[in-house]
């Protein structure tokens, strides 16, 4: 098998795609597929994020935030929440998301993705471009028709959105025609 050296980038596939809640007096969403579960007693996940993004400052200073795994139904969902800032917009209102209150957390879930699991930051890396939130899971909320007989998520039921890129870029150019996801959800384009 022939194979070529390519220049060093995140390679990984498939990659999942979730949904980060954040900011408890006004929350907001954002796409994020830089997620790892990176320990299990005690459960851990662990996300990264861009300094400039509007969902870090409020990772930051709320200390917690909620994955939310979305459906393939609300793919374009998560395009929108993921290229458009909530510092100039607010995506909640704008999509019509419902969100949902924590059990154990400030942060408000989203009532409609079929998993969300709700995290206290408990440590905070600097990665250059990225800080990495360590987060503890408190509590994972899942829609009952995905459980299978011993409570355990069926994960051939629930599988949520996977990259289509075999390459792990945030913004592969033919994913993200920002005016159709204006368009998808009644907004006028971008000039
Ligand atoms: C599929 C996809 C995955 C993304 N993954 C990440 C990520 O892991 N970390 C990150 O900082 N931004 C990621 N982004 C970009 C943010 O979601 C995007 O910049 C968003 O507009 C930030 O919103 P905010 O400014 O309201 O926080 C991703 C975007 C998409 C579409």
């Amino acid at each position: 098998m022939a194979k070529r050296l390519v220049e060093p980038n995140t390679t990984l596939y498939p990659v999942p795609v979730v949904l980060i809640t954040a900011g408890i007096a006004t929350p907001n969403v954002m796409t994020c597929n830089r997620i790892a579960s990176c320990s299990a007693e005690p459960p851990r996940l662990a996300i990264s994020v861009r300094p400039l993004r509007y969902s870090h400052a409020l990772i930051k200073q709320a200390r917690e935030f909620v994955v939310n795994i979305p459906s393939p139904a609300q793919k374009i969902l998560s395009d929108y929440v993921g290229v458009v800032t909530g510092e100039k917009e607010n995506k909640i209102a704008t999509a019509k998301l419902k969100l949902a209150p924590a059990q154990c957390i400030r942060t408000p879930l989203l009532a409609d993705c079929p998993v969300n699991i709700e995290c206290v930051v408990e440590h905070e890396i600097e990665l250059d471009s990225h800080t990495m939130f360590i987060g503890l899971v408190k509590a994972v909320h899942v829609e009952e028709a995905l459980l299978d007989e011993n409570g355990d998520v069926d994960f051939a039921r629930a599988a949520g959105i996977v990259y289509e890129s075999g390459v792990v870029r945030e913004r592969p150019t033919y994913n993200f025609k920002v005016n159709d996801l204006r368009r998808a959800f009644e907004l006028p384009s971008e000039v």
